[in-house]
């Protein structure tokens, strides 16, 4: 008998072994008259004597064949090649799938049809829908109320549960509207986030005139003066911070720092534009990078700008 199929019939007696081995042993119940498993085993040993046969009748073709054909003309590596026709389903197979590949580019891709994403924006719109409806009129305390709950999940994480982001170590103080070091950030390198919601950016200590010389910038002590004036909340109208104030910062942010529409914020205190701007663009100041937090529907925004302001409220 010829080697190679001595070979086949070694490699299958081994394989039925390990495998009879496998589920007599290992497995603790065996096949246990369970008509599944044996399907499954009789599967396997016939694919196991199919593969070794198959591969057996390949090897020897392998030795015995020789080629017969056309050799082309060219042989660029010394090494001749047969004229060998496309053969004729590959050919089709080919041309076929270059066809259904447009089709499907075109035509077919299901691009309006079912998508997971598609199913997720849609019954979020749907929930947020629902959530508008059901709590468009509550206001006051209850939105208050609301506005709390958000901000637990949310921003407590930053912010604190007493809202005075760690002492401004991690986030900004809500139960105030602007510290000194904000202010002074602020002036000192100037602003170009989105607290209006515009591209409207606040100029750095160089744009920002000398309250005494309007030729020059202001300067250190100016700005020591005027950002306790702005942060201590506006109080003291005689202050040198006063005057700083109403000579350079006035004309955008308004005589008391109540903002002025499309030019600058309100500095004395929050409003809920100003808290949504931030949710929706975030903000990079003196303490650090506050996230965009804009998954929150409309009326979430409107419930944590109303808890934002009732902080401050009373001081
Ligand atoms: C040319 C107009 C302009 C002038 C002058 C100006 N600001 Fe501003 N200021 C802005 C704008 C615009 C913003 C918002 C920038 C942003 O969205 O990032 C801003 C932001 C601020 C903020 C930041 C508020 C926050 O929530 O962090 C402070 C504080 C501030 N200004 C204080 C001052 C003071 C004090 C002066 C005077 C020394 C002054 N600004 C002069 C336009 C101005
Ligand atoms: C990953 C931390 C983080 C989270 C979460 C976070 N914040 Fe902030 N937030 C910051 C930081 C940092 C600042 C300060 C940015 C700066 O330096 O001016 C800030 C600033 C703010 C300001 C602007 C203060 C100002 O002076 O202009 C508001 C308003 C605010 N956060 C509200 C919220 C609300 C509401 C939430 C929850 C929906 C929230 N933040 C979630 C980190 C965070």
């Amino acid at each position: 008998m010829n080697k190679l199929y001595l070979w086949g019939i070694i490699i299958t007696a081994a394989m039925l072994g390990a495998t009879y081995m496998t589920i007599t042993y290992l497995g603790k119940s065996g096949l246990n008259g369970d008509i599944i498993n044996m399907l499954a085993i009789a599967g396997a040993a016939a694919l196991v004597i199919i593969t070794v046969f198959v591969v057996v009748k390949y090897v020897r073709q392998m030795q015995t064949d020789t080629a017969t054909g056309e050799l082309a003309d060219e042989s660029w590596d010394n090494i001749g090649e047969y004229k060998n026709p496309v053969p004729f389903g590959w050919a089709v197979i080919f041309l076929g799938t270059i066809v259904w590949g447009m089709w499907y580019f075109t035509i077919g891709y299901p691009v309006n049809k079912f998508s997971q994403i598609g199913q997720y924006n849609e019954e979020v719109k749907a929930d947020n829908a629902e959530f508008s409806k059901k709590y468009a009129n509550i206001k006051g305390e209850q939105l208050v109320n609301m506005g709390e709950s958000v901000y637990l999940v949310d921003c407590v994480a930053c912010h604190g549960l007493n809202a005075d982001g760690n002492n401004e170590k991690d986030a900004a103080d809500l139960n105030q509207r602007i510290s000194v070091k904000s202010v002074k950030y602020a002036i000192n390198h100037g602003l170009t986030g989105k607290l209006l919601g515009t591209e409207a950016t606040m100029p750095n200590r160089t744009g920002l005139m000398n309250a005494n010389n309007n030729y020059a910038p202001i300067t250190d002590k100016e700005i020591d003066e005027v950002a306790n004036y702005v942060a201590g909340g506006f109080k003291d109208k005689n202050s040198a911070g006063a005057k700083v104030f109403a000579g350079t910062c006035v004309m955008c942010h308004g005589a008391n720092g109540q903002g002025v529409a499309g030019m600058a914020p309100q500095i004395n205190g929050w409003n809920s534009k100003l808290v949504v701007n931030v949710l929706d663009n975030g903000k990079v100041g003196a303490i650090g990078k506050m996230p965009i937090m804009d998954t929150l529907n409309p009326k979430q925004k409107e419930a944590i700008a109303a808890y934002v302001m009732s902080l401050s409220k009373g001081e």
